[in-house]
């Protein structure tokens, strides 16, 4: 593979070893090179520094002036392997329904899962293909992919074999989560025990016999499953060695953050609620919390209290929750946006945040989220842009040029 000599870069932004992730007042520094070259080899990067020590031999140089350069945005939060799409209930929300109306109503998610068990594989991996190359545009180059669609045993393994296949296809790195506890099944709706029977004794063996899932999930959720449920899923998965990332607090607070930091969870996603003790909990644990403000905005909801965990001390991080209900959409950029004028994150947080922080919450901080020697060489090159500030400031403009993944350029 050739080697890629990037010089003249107006800005090498979060040039950073990481050992942990960022917390509070942290989250606040963005440290960055000005005037500098970045040398990619064999994958990896290799070194950088600033244009007055510029080597000359690499088998390709690309001219950045003007530009910034980032390490790739580490969406940790996504359920992008699904079927069709849901906007007859988006009309249903402009007409006046809810979000939790329509999940009630056996909408949401039971739509979903209803036309993913009738999708083949092979095209709900088209589907799923074109929608990782569409946020690999947006400067995506690590991803976490959620099953939950398929709310039976083939329909699950099927996601989740799609899931691998991206895996073995795509330069971008991906992490898998079984999200079986998505919704309840409507033949389960007088006997719950018996869909997480089904769930424990039979989905959960198989998918780790087949080594198909990094980590394990439940939608805590007055709509979905109670605090209790979601323990005993999250026990069932540590027997397997699966460790939590759970949906909690997206519209009550239930005790779904205490019991998943019990069970070691690596983040709590949504936290659009969320009450002090609770912020506490998370800041006596390695518990990362992961907000995904396009799910309220889409859903016309409100935000997380980001400055609240923020000031308090915590480790938060930012993804994109890209699915068909609560968000049709994987733009990170976006996501950052969102962040800095509804959630009142400065831009270097929001950055920290999709970086960084977010690579932990899929346990790749080692090697994803900054500018370090030996890190993946997933990274971006913007287009000529006056600062940092400038990508959330541009809303809804495609500001990278070209990215690289692997070493490669795409
Ligand atoms: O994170 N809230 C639960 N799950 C997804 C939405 C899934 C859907 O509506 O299809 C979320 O927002
Ligand atoms: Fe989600």
């Amino acid at each position: 593979m050739p080697s890629i000599l990037i010089q003249n870069i107006k800005l090498l932004t979060q040039v950073r070893k990481t050992v942990e992730p960022l917390k509070g007042a942290e989250m606040r520094d963005l440290p960055g090179l000005k005037n500098a070259w970045l040398l990619i080899d064999n994958q990896k990067i290799k070194d950088f520094g600033t244009m007055d020590t510029c080597p000359d031999n690499a088998d390709e140089v690309i001219d950045a002036t003007g530009r910034l350069v980032l390490p790739s945005w580490c969406d940790s939060h996504t359920h992008l392997v699904y079927a069709g799409s849901r906007e007859g209930e988006f009309v249903d929300r402009i007409n006046g329904l809810s979000y939790e109306e329509i999940a009630r109503r056996g909408g949401g998610i039971l739509n979903s899962a209803a036309r993913l068990q009738d999708t083949p594989e092979e095209e709900l991996f088209e589907q799923a293909s074109l929608r990782l190359e569409e946020i690999q545009s947006y400067g995506t180059g690590a991803v976490e992919i959620k099953s939950g669609y398929g709310l039976n045993t083939e329909a699950e393994l099927k996601m989740l074999r799609v899931i691998r296949r991206l895996k073995e296809k795509s330069k971008v790195a991906i992490k898998a989560t079984f999200l079986g506890a998505h919704a309840l099944p409507l033949k389960y709706k007088a006997d719950r025990n018996a869909y997480l029977d089904l769930l424990i004794d039979e989905m959960l063996p198989k998918i780790a016999d087949q080594g198909l899932a990094d980590y394990i999930d439940v939608f805590c959720e007055k709509v979905a499953f109670s605090v209790e449920e979601t323990e005993q899923v999250m026990e069932a998965g540590a027997k397997y060695g699966l460790k939590p990332k759970i949906h909690t607090n997206q519209f009550n607070c239930m005790g779904g953050i205490q019991a998943s930091v019990k069970h070691g969870a690596i983040s709590v996603d949504h936290l659009e609620v969320i009450n002090e003790e609770e912020i506490d909990c998370l800041l006596n644990s390695n518990t990362i919390g992961t907000l995904l403000p396009s799910a309220p905005f889409f859903i016309n909801d409100h935000y997380p209290p980001a400055r609240q965990m923020l000031d308090a001390g915590m480790a938060v991080a930012l993804a994109t929750d890209f699915n068909p209900g609560s968000t049709p959409s994987g733009r990170m950029p976006f996501v950052l946006s969102l962040a800095c004028i509804k959630m009142r994150m400065s831009p270097e947080e929001a950055v920290n945040a999709a970086t960084v922080n977010g690579a932990f919450a899929m346990e790749l901080g080692s090697t994803h989220g900054s500018i370090a020697k030996g890190k993946v060489a997933n990274v971006f090159i913007t287009k000529p842009i006056s600062s940092v500030a400038f990508i959330p400031y541009s809303f809804g403009s495609d500001l990278v040029d070209q990215v690289i993944l692997q070493g490669s350029l795409i």
